[in-house]
């Protein structure tokens, strides 16, 4: 690796899968129809990582804002995410991956959210892969339960609040406990992060491809990882000082 240049493998890449509905549409079908062929794109994506030596994928499967889309989108959805726990869950074991869901589950049907924290129970033994689904989850949101943790914690004597720094702070936020985002991707054209892991992209790479979710496959992934390869992180200090201390 040449100086200054990163480490080639991203430890932790989170991806905002955009273009479902698009991918639907010019096929004149329904949305829903795009959700479920996004679903071989998410095996995809775990398949490059578990080669690739990829230790967390963490997916925006459903924003808290997704909310507001209309309600057969939303039941499609939600009636996608329960057959894919029920159809994908053994085989993900088996491969070694530990399912998380991250974000608020209280807003979900029973029915689906004990589904969600049974998968979660199956797979906590697992290290192959962290696979954290995002689920009503907003950037937010996070840094807003980060801070209230921390404001009990503080109302419990464990810490004064002239104590609570970045650090402190970010051992409250979702995802504390795997490696720094490294790379951020987002398909489908759009370049915004939509309030997806605010405080967790601070220093993460961004990556933007036109690609329709349901059209992700190995390749676009590993152009991803490539392009990441090249990329001088600098985390604030000049690119000389970056050659030097590597
Ligand atoms: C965004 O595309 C996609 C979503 C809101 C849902 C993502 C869900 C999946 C990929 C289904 C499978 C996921 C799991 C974890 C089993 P969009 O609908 O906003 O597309 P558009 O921008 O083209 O309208």
């Amino acid at each position: 690796m040449a100086a200054g240049q990163t480490a080639r493998v991203p430890r932790h890449v989170a991806i905002v899968m955009d273009g479902n509905g698009r991918w639907a549409k010019k096929r004149l079908r329904p949305r829903s129809f795009g959700h479920r062929a996004g679903q071989k794109a998410v095996r995809e994506a775990v398949e490059f990582s578990l080669r690739r030596g990829i230790e967390s994928l963490t997916l925006f499967a459903f924003s808290s804002e997704n909310w507001n889309r209309p309600a057969t989108e939303v039941g499609a959805l939600m009636e996608l995410f329960l057959k894919a726990l029920d159809k994908e869950v053994d085989e993900l074991h088996g491969n070694g991956v530990r399912i998380r869901f991250v974000g608020d589950l209280d807003a979900f049907a029973p029915e689906l959210r004990d589904r969600m924290l049974g998968a979660m129970e199956q797979t906590a033994g697992n290290s192959a892969l962290n696979m954290n689904v995002a689920v009503n989850y907003g950037g937010r949101w996070d840094i807003a339960q980060a801070a209230r943790q921390a404001a009990l914690a503080i109302g419990r004597g464990e810490f004064r609040a002239d104590e609570l720094d970045e650090t402190r702070l970010a051992t409250y936020a979702c995802l504390a406990d795997q490696p720094p985002l490294d790379l951020f991707i987002r398909t489908g054209g759009e370049h915004r992060v939509s309030n997806f892991l605010l405080w967790q992209l601070a220093y993460a790479e961004l990556y933007f491809t036109d690609t329709l979710w349901p059209d992700v496959d190995q390749a676009c992934l590993a152009e991803a990882l490539d392009d990441y390869a090249r990329r001088e992180r600098r985390y604030g200090r000049t690119g000389e000082q970056v050659a030097n201390a590597s």
